[in-house]
């Protein structure tokens, strides 16, 4: 049986623009995992004044504590090919969780549903994620969400001053 959720995804508001952009900034805050060296672009208001932050190419959404309404981080998609035509298209998620809501479960319950709705509202066949090698908990993570883990892209990734070793999961429409 499956527990009752503690967190829902829900879309980025205008409203959300300036929190994201505080986020952002909060250098401190910001795992080493998920540090390329400079803030993200600020929040795109002019997007998010006609509405949520998501397209047939990519998209973010907003994890949100259900127990205060709180938002703690934000999970994110982008389209990755395999082939030239739509069939071989798949998503690449991400997640950052704010540091004081990590290591309780919630980012195994957001990757999951994350994944649940990809399948449920879109066609492809495949979610994958890439983390690197050395972020544990993010492999866990995606383990428990019912990820397999499938290989290492060796020197993939430059951060931090140096390459770095991903190691990639995926979760196909027809696993459980
Ligand atoms: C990675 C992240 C999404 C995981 O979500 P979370 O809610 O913190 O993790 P969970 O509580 O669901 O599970 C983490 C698991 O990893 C384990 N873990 C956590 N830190 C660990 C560490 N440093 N070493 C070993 N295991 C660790 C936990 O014990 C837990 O496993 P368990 O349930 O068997 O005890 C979250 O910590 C986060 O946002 N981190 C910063 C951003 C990031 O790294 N994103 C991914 C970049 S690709």
């Amino acid at each position: 049986m499956t527990a009752d959720p503690r967190i829902r995804l829900r879309d980025v508001t205008l409203a959300d623009a300036d929190l994201l952009d505080t986020w952002g900034q909060d250098e401190a805050a910001r795992s080493a995992f998920n540090d390329f060296g400079e803030a993200p672009n600020p929040a795109p208001r002019e997007v998010l004044r006609s509405g949520p932050l998501r397209n047939e190419h990519n998209g973010v959404l907003i994890v949100e504590r259900m127990s205060d309404a709180a938002p703690i981080g934000t999970v994110g998609w982008h389209v990755v090919r395999y082939g030239p035509n739509p069939g071989s298209d798949a998503w690449n998620i991400g997640i950052e969780l704010r540091p004081e809501a990590r290591g309780r479960g919630f980012g195994t319950e957001a990757q999951r549903q994350l994944t649940d709705w990809l399948f449920a509202n879109t066609t492809v066949n495949r979610v994958e994620a890439q983390t690197d090698v050395e972020n544990v908990a993010e492999q866990r993570s995606l383990a428990k969400a019912g990820f397999t883990r499938e290989g290492i892209a060796r020197g993939s990734q430059f951060r931090a001053g140096g390459y770095h070793d991903l190691v990639t999961y995926s979760r196909l429409r027809d696993d459980r």
